[in-house]
């Protein structure tokens, strides 16, 4: 059966955050509201009475793995992927240098990225990367941010966008148009998105044309939509709206990021220069080799999104650095009975949250399977009552569902008066005094 189910089995999710949702939470940009609606999904499971939500708990620092598997039947990492891919050039250290992964957090009140501030005081902005997470940041440094004061981005990133005077945002890639990372849909949404004007370097399309007859049927119609906008003239109605558009947002491609170059006084990025570079091979496996020329491009503003990276959680749990994944088969941590994985920990950090869905539908089956078939501890396990004593003796304060729901119930209420759906709580100190602690 694929679609077993266990009628007893009772699961405890321990998260680090005071709050539940992960990513969609904290990455998921605030004008997608449609795409959080899984959180109704998710509170659904977390209300049952089989279920608890252990949140300010942080898993190899508060309580370590082996602690938890001997407490529980099984357990199932799904940590996600909680640090960005670095660039690994000179400069990124520069102020004015930021992960996408950081400014994201920024926007979405992430407690650890509050502080943030980046200076928009600058015209030109360059973000490294052409995946989807790039045009989310593209997309919300040049929005109206009249556009944006009814959803729940936060009033302090809200504040920093209205004084924006970022004009230009260059979107950076090391490969080619057919190569892109991003999806269609997010792409017509920059084309449409209001005020701005794309340029996209009609030489970059030769021939392409020809070279997308063959190509899986996504990719050529996302890449018909870069050809079509890259040259041809606008229709009636982007003409319209492009023709007052005070900012703009480009595609570079056959650039690969070389140095952060340092303002004359050293004490912040002021360019970067990008190496130029070929494509070796064809189709998704090309490969980007550098020509040896260089470009030099003035920007105040450097954003990296290459990528997240999921970190190593527990000397007990193997880990390839190379892939940074919990090396596993469907699921089944390799080597460690009892141990199994999902989410960007065990595919890496990429899939939207259906893949994500899947995949974790997919670690269950194998958890269940198991079990089935006598593999798991026999008899009775202590679970939560075990854990629960080693975090009391060790100070921490675990947060439950019905935390969460008060927090919640404090976000909406202070969103009202702003017509958001919410405004976030980004201080932990404060959440957890609104919890009393
Ligand atoms: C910026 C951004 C925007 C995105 N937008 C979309 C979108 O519009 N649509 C879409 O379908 N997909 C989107 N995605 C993809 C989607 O967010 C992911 O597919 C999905 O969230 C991955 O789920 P996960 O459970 O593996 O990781 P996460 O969602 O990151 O969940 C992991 C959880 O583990 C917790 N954790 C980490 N370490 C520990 C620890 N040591 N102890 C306890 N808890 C820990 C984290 O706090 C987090 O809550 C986006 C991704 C990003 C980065
Ligand atoms: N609206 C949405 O549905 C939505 C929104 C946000 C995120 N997501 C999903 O979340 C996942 C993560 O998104 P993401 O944008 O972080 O990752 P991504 O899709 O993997 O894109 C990463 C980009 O960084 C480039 N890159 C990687 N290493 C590089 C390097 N060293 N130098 C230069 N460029 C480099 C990649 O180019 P190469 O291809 O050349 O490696 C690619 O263009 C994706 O699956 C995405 O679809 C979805």
């Amino acid at each position: 059966d694929k679609d077993e189910k266990h009628p007893q089995a009772h699961v405890d999710i321990y998260e680090k955050q005071l709050v539940p949702f992960g990513l969609v939470r904290f990455g998921v940009a605030p004008d997608h509201p449609e795409v959080k609606n899984v959180i109704n999904t998710f509170t659904q499971t977390a209300r049952s009475a089989r279920c608890a939500f252990r949140g300010n708990v942080v898993v190899g620092r508060d309580v370590a793995v082996p602690e938890l598997r001997a407490a529980y039947h099984a357990v199932v990492l799904s940590y996600g992927a909680e640090d960005h891919r670095a660039l690994e050039i000179p400069g990124e250290e520069l102020p004015g240098v930021f992960s996408a992964r950081a400014f994201v957090g920024w926007y979405n009140g992430l407690p650890e990225n509050r502080e943030l501030a980046p200076d928009l005081s600058c015209d030109t902005a360059v973000i490294l990367g052409q995946g989807n997470v790039a045009l989310d940041v593209a997309r919300i440094l040049l929005t109206p941010p009249e556009h944006l004061e009814k959803t729940d981005i936060t009033e302090a990133a809200l504040g920093v966008l209205r004084q924006s005077r970022v004009k230009t945002v260059w979107i950076v890639g090391r490969r080619g148009p057919l190569q892109v990372a991003f999806t269609i849909k997010e792409l017509r949404e920059m084309i449409q998105l209001p005020g701005t004007r794309p340029i996209l370097d009609p030489a970059d399309f030769l021939g392409l044309q020809d070279r997308i007859k063959d190509v899986p049927r996504p990719r050529k119609r996302l890449t018909e939509l870069l050809l079509r906008t890259a040259t041809e003239k606008p229709g009636t109605e982007d003409a319209a709206r492009q023709a007052p558009a005070s900012r703009a947002w480009g595609l570079r491609f056959f650039r690969s990021p070389q140095q952060v170059l340092p303002s004359p006084d050293g004490r912040r990025a002021a360019g970067i220069r990008l190496a130029v570079t070929r494509l070796e091979g064809v189709g998704e496996a090309a490969r980007a080799v550098p020509t040896g020329d260089t470009e030099d491009l003035p920007c105040g503003l450097v954003l990296s999104s290459v990528g997240y990276k999921s970190r190593p959680i527990d000397p007990s749990v193997p880990f390839d650095p190379k892939l940074g994944v919990i090396p596993n088969m469907e699921g089944r941590v390799v080597d460690v009975p009892g141990l199994y994985c999902s989410g960007w920990v065990k595919r890496g950090p990429t899939g939207v949250i259906a893949t994500t869905m899947t995949d974790s539908f997919l670690t269950g089956q194998m958890l269940l399977q198991d079990l089935k078939a006598g593999l798991l501890p026999p008899g009775p396990r202590p679970g939560y009552a075990a854990i629960e004593a080693l975090l009391s003796s060790r100070g921490v304060q675990p947060v439950s569902f019905s935390d969460w729901e008060k927090l919640d119930a404090e976000e909406v209420s202070r969103g009202k008066g702003a017509g958001k759906p919410r405004e976030k709580l980004l201080d932990p100190q404060e959440m957890l005094g609104l919890l009393g602690r």
